[in-house]
């Protein structure tokens, strides 16, 4: 369904208030679901006067935080530190909090900070990118008081989706009904992507992952191998691939090095990130962080020739009918870091592929030594380079090879390092 993409996996806390809109929300929580989600819900004392507690929790597959001071051991799931507290739970929990449908009264709730029932509170104890979409009358909606408080949530970074024109409680057809559920889910999902995703914790009530505290090395981008001052050897390669791993590394709870010739990512917690260009300098920022790697992630493209004199001024055209340049090999750093490698670190390599993925994904397994190799195809229809998506065939040392469907990157790099994580051992381990 539109906009559902990327959300595999995704805590998403619905905070559901009191309008009539609330009859969308069952809608909202099963696309969400659907999608892969993880939804927890809170709800208003006004929205328990339209929809039964016991309807969204069946939707939800979790329970359902109805009051600020619930009695000793009704807290919702044991979701991590919290000291049992739904608000305190809940708002450390999630990754992204949807209110809805926000009525005047909680748009105005939560603009002020008030934190006297489970919705407001939780909001206020939520670090967590807030979207908001209001439903109401009309004359409730342009009310300059409204219009305030919505000026302020959109202030403070919140993203406002709806209302939009239709039939209201009233029966007038006016501004003032909740966005479509579509709206709400690519909302949601917007504020996933833009949400500095390697600083979020790892989900309090997952196993810990062997790599936690771990430090994972990825490498990304296409490396650039100069011919003149203005001119390189390059290839098709965003990096984006390398960085959904990184992502998915820091969700493990490592700490991560990411080491790209692309453009590099914003800054965010528990990520260091070196920039590079030629083939040469990624191997010295490879191996100055190796020692101290439990994982290392070869997703660079990186180039396999370099010109053996780059030009020191341009090369100009004049004067010539032809150019041929001298090309000699690049470092092999896959090779370098198998060989350099510490103790007990994983190594994984990639196979940029043309044709089939099967063969040269053993044979490249093999030749270079490697505990897992990752194949993906970089021409046609589901290209991995380039793009947002990828498809991949994992195989590992043991001979088992594990296809991963076509998807977007981020689910594709779960896959990869929880395959990775399964290698690594437990976590006080090299
Ligand atoms: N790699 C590397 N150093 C190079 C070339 C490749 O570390 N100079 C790494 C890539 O990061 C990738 C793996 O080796 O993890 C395989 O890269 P790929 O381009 O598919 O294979 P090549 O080794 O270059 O072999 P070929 O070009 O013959 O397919």
């Amino acid at each position: 369904m539109t906009g559902a993409g990327g959300l595999s996996g995704r805590r998403i806390l619905v905070h559901v208030c009191g309008g009539i809109a609330v009859v969308k929300v069952p809608e909202l929580l099963t696309t969400l679901r659907r999608a892969g989600a993880v939804v927890r819900v809170t709800m208003s004392p006004g929205a328990q006067a339209f929809i039964a507690p016991m309807t969204l929790q069946a939707l939800a597959g979790g329970p359902v935080a109805t009051t600020l001071l619930e009695p000793p051991g009704a807290a919702p799931a044991a979701l991590g530190p919290g000291h049992g507290m739904a608000h305190l739970e809940l708002g450390a929990w999630a990754e992204v909090q949807l209110v809805v449908p926000a009525t005047a009264d909680m748009c105005a709730r939560l603009a002020l900070g008030l934190a006297d029932e489970v919705v407001g509170a939780t909001a206020l104890a939520c670090p967590a990118p807030l979207v908001v979409a209001p439903a109401m009358e009309a004359a409730m909606w342009e009310h300059p008081a409204t219009r305030a408080h919505l000026a302020t949530l959109a202030d403070r970074g919140a993203r406002v989706v709806g209302p939009v024109r239709g039939r209201l409680a009233s029966g007038r057809d006016d501004i003032g009904r909740l966005a479509p559920v579509e709206a709400l889910v690519l909302a949601v999902t917007d504020a996933l992507k833009a949400a500095p995703d390697p600083g979020r914790a790892p989900d309090p009530s997952a196993p810990p992952s062997p790599l936690a505290g771990a430090l994972v090395l990825v490498t990304a981008g296409g490396t650039r191998e100069p011919v003149d001052p203005v001119r390189f050897l390059g290839n098709r390669s965003s990096g984006r691939m390398g960085l959904a791993l990184a992502v998915a590394a820091r969700r493990h709870g490592a700490e991560v090095v990411l080491v790209t010739a692309a453009p590099p990512p914003p800054p965010a917690p528990g990520l260091r990130v070196v920039e590079v260009g030629t083939a040469e300098e990624m191997l010295a920022a490879v191996r100055s962080v190796l020692p101290r790697a439990r994982l290392v992630l070869m997703a660079a493209a990186v180039a396999d020739w370099r010109v053996a004199a780059p030009a020191g001024e341009k090369l100009r055209r004049a004067g010539r009918d032809r150019l041929r340049l001298d090309l000699v090999p690049t470092p092999d750093i896959l090779r370098a870091v198998v060989a350099e490698r510490p103790p007990g670190c994983v190594v994984v390599g990639f196979a940029a592929e043309t044709g089939e993925l099967e063969g040269p994904a053993r044979a490249k397994l093999r030749a270079k030594g490697v505990d897992l190799l990752v194949a993906n195809r970089v021409v046609g229809p589901d290209s991995a380079m380039g793009g947002e998506g990828a498809g991949v065939l994992i195989v590992g040392a043991d001979g088992v090879g594990r296809r991963v469907p076509f998807g977007p990157k981020s689910e594709v790099a779960a896959a990869i390092l929880d395959a990775a994580a399964r290698l690594a051992g437990p976590p006080d381990h090299g």
